[in-house]
């Protein structure tokens, strides 16, 4: 029971009002307390981490433990610079064009806070990964959700429609949770957009290294977008260390002279040993990330499979690592996931749980798990339906 409130009136500010815990992190306390198979929230399995990677962050808690400079360590800068200007082609400045922020959740919140006035339009692509929405209401913005359920297309007049009343628009690119992938066309139908209504564009890309398709561009390839682009990303997916929270934003420098104003006095700076292990991961060679694909590339595949041969429906990604399915019952997304969990233990997320309202008629699972846990999954989906 929650302690009762000492105070004779409402506490929570506006900006918070309203909001709720995040339904990913409820249903993985819903699984722990089934002891179901988490395929709810994307974690990888611990020894998915480079080896290198993580004794390198252990040795750096022995030399490194105090603060960086704000923007980040010097030399993972340096890294970060030189590596996204083989992988984006665009050479970001280690000294003005990259902050290490703390994951990449602290960079779309701190960009936000930076550059959305209260009242301003934010266009973002429905299903969405869920922090968006709490980012803009932290900034005051306006909530403009484009919802791509159906075929998982950017409908371009309806896209110039909403920049007409808008100022930022948030792309997610490969998708969570659809695993989408945009094409290079639809980049260059946002570019234009964005050039013709002045839009500053965020990008969260924290997937870029999980795509299993040669159709992929980062947005920042495309027309003269990397002008008017933050982009976020960071550690935690590429290099299976989502709780070491380091996270970079990229961008030229008026928009990183702003954003670094919100980071600073938000964070002062990411942790620094492991900040310094980043120097190492970002050292591997690019076999690491054909691997890294290619191993995911496997289980969803094999997760594909097996939940069309228990008679659900998903939808194959090409990027990131979740899957959208559908399911042949009447009940909403909420109560099927919560029956998952009960009947069959595995855990997923309720497809509304990616919307600004409403309810949904699928379910994302997450491939990020070894394959012993998706096989086993897999198994107690087959011996346990009651779809
Ligand atoms: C699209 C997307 N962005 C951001 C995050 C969180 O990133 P970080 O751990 O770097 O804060 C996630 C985590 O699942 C995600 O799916």
């Amino acid at each position: 029971m929650p302690n009762p409130s000492p105070f004779s009136r409402s506490i929570g500010s506006e900006r918070v009002d309203g909001m709720r815990e995040s339904v990913i992190r409820e249903m993985t306390r819903e699984a722990h307390r089934h002891d179901a198979i988490n395929l709810s929230q994307g974690i990888p399995d611990e020894d998915e981490t480079p080896p290198q990677v993580k004794r390198a962050a252990k040795d750096a808690i022995d030399t490194s433990s105090q603060y960086t400079i704000t923007w980040g360590l010097p030399e993972l800068r340096e890294a970060i610079s030189e590596r996204y200007a083989d992988w984006k082609g665009v050479a970001y400045d280690p000294e003005t064009a990259v902050t290490v922020t703390t994951g990449t959740s602290e960079a779309v919140v701190s960009t936000l806070l930076a550059l959305c006035n209260p009242g301003d339009g934010v266009i973002y692509f429905e299903p969405t990964y869920e922090s968006y929405i709490p980012a803009v209401q932290f900034a005051g913005g306006r909530l403009i959700p484009l919802d791509i359920t159906d075929n998982l297309e950017i409908d371009p007049d309806e896209l110039r429609d909403a920049a007409k009343d808008a100022s930022i628009l948030i792309l997610n690119h490969p998708h969570n949770p659809t695993g989408n992938v945009f094409t290079p066309s639809e980049l260059e139908r946002i570019a234009d957009v964005a050039a013709e209504e002045d839009l500053i564009v965020v990008t969260d890309e924290i997937y870029e290294h999980i795509v299993y398709t040669d159709d992929y561009v980062s947005p920042v390839e495309v027309g003269d977008l990397a002008e008017r682009t933050v982009v976020c990303t960071g550690m935690s997916k590429t290099y299976s260390v989502t709780g070491w929270r380091v996270g970079f934003a990229l961008a030229p420098e008026p928009l990183s002279a702003e954003l670094r104003k919100v980071h600073d006095y938000t964070s002062i700076c990411a942790p620094t040993p492991f900040q310094k292990a980043g120097v190492e991961a970002l050292a591997l060679p690019e076999e690491y990330y054909a691997d890294l694909a290619s191993s995911y590339e496997r289980r969803r595949d094999m997760l594909y499979d097996g939940l069309r041969t228990v008679g659900l429906e998903p939808v194959k990604p090409d990027g990131a690592y979740y899957m959208l399915t559908r399911y042949p019952k009447d009940v909403d997304d909420t109560e099927f996931a919560l029956q998952l969990i009960r009947e069959a233990g595995v855990a997923v997320v309720p497809g509304s749980s990616f919307y600004t309202e409403g309810t949904a008629d699928w379910v994302r699972f997450t491939f990020s798990r070894n394959e012993e846990t998706i096989e086993e999954a897999l198994y107690r989906l087959d011996e346990n339906r009651f779809w």
